[in-house]
C-alpha cells in the first residue's frame, strides 16, 4: 500500500533527478525504483513513497537530500578489471606509451564514477605492474563517484571474498591484497596511489591537480540524458591532457556528443584521444 508510486509522483521525482543530477529515470524501472526507495522512506519516517517524493521535491535544492536519493537509486554494479579487454589495452599500449612520454614524472589517472573503487584499484594495480617502480611511486589514481556511500566504501579498501573473485586473478589478489577476517584489504603499496572523493560528474569539476593523462568514464553515461552526457564530456575534456586518453563503456559513444574526442574505438573497446583546437559544434554539446 505505502509502496504505491503513481505516474504523477514518478514524474515529480524524475524531474528532480534530471534537473539536479542529470540522471534519467526510466518508467519501466518503476518496480525496482519502489524497492530502492523503501529503505530511505523508512529511515526518514514516511509510510507512503508519495510522501517521501513530496519531501524530496520540496528539498530539491538541499544537497544532502538529493545525495541520499542518489545513493539509494544509483546502480553501483562493478568489478575488478571489468570487461577485461580495455585493461589489456591499457596494460599493453596506453600505459607504456604514457609512461615513456612522461619519463620525468608519474601518471595522473582519473576514474570518474568509480563506484566502490574496484575500477580505481584495478588501475593502481596496472600502474604497479607496468611502470618502473620509481615512476609508479609518483603516480596517482583519483577515484570519484556521486555516491558518498560508494566513496566511503572505496576509502576503506576492503573487499569481500566474493567481490575479489569477480575479476581478480588469485595471484594478483595475493600480491596486492592482505587477507583479513572481513575479506581482503588493499595493501599499502597500492593505497598510497589512491585518492577518493565524492563528485557529481555533471557539475563543474574543481580539482587541485592540473590535468589527467588518462580518464576512465565507464558505464555511467548510459544513466544520463544527452544534455548531461554533454556536460560530463565537456568536464572530462577540460581535465584531460592534450595527449591524454579517455575510455568509456563499450556502448557509450563520446564522439557523438562531444567533438573534442577522436575515436580510436574497435574490438568492443571505446577509447579516445583528445582533439585540441578548432572543435566542431555537435548538437546538444555543452561547451568544449
Ligand atoms: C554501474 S557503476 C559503474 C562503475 C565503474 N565505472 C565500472 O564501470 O565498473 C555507475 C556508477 O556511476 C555513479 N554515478 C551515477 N551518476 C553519476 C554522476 N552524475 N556523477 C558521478 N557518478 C555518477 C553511480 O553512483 C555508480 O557508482
Amino acid at each position: 500500500m505505502g509502496n504505491e508510486l503513481s505516474p504523477f509522483y514518478f514524474d515529480l521525482l524524475a524531474r528532480v533527478l534530471r534537473k539536479e543530477a542529470g540522471i534519467l529515470l526510466r518508467p519501466e524501472k518503476t518496480y525496482s525504483l519502489r524497492a530502492k526507495l523503501r529503505p530511505l522512506a523508512d529511515r526518514w519516517g514516511f509510510t507512503q513513497l508519495n510522501e517521501l517524493i513530496t519531501h524530496v521535491h520540496r528539498e530539491r535544492h538541499n544537497p544532502q537530500v538529493v545525495d541520499a536519493v542518489l545513493n539509494a537509486l544509483t546502480i553501483k554494479e562493478t568489478r575488478f578489471f571489468r570487461d577485461g579487454r580495455p585493461f589489456d589495452l591499457l596494460r599493453e599500449r596506453i600505459l607504456p606509451r604514457l609512461a615513456r612520454d612522461r619519463r620525468e614524472r608519474g601518471l595522473r589517472i582519473w576514474s570518474g564514477a568509480c563506484s566502490n573503487g574496484q575500477e580505481a584499484v584495478s588501475l593502481a594495480i596496472l600502474l604497479r605492474e607496468v611502470l618502473p617502480p620509481a615512476q609508479a611511486d609518483r603516480s596517482l589514481v583519483v577515484g570519484t563517484d556521486v555516491s558518498e556511500e560508494a566513496i566511503s566504501r572505496a576509502r576503506q579498501g576492503i573487499y569481500t571474498e566474493e567481490e575479489t573473485q569477480r575479476g581478480l586473478p588469485s595471484a594478483t589478489r595475493q600480491r596486492h591484497f592482505a587477507p583479513i577476517p572481513e575479506g581482503y584489504r588493499v595493501r599499502p603499496e597500492l593505497r598510497r596511489l589512491l585518492r577518493y572523493r565524492t563528485l557529481n560528474l555533471v557539475a563543474p569539476v574543481e580539482f587541485p591537480l592540473s590535468r589527467f593523462d588518462l580518464i576512465l568514464c565507464r558505464n555511467v553515461l548510459i544513466y544520463l540524458d544527452d544534455s548531461s552526457k554533454g556536460k560530463v564530456l565537456a568536464n572530462v575534456h577540460s581535465r584531460l591532457a592534450s595527449d591524454g586518453y579517455l575510455l568509456t563503456g563499450a556502448g557509450e559513444d563520446a564522439r557523438r556528443l562531444h567533438s573534442g574526442f577522436q575515436s580510436e574505438s574497435g574490438d568492443g573497446i571505446a577509447w579516445y584521444r583528445k582533439v585540441v583546437g578548432n572543435l566542431l559544434a555537435v548538437p546538444g554539446e555543452a561547451g568544449a
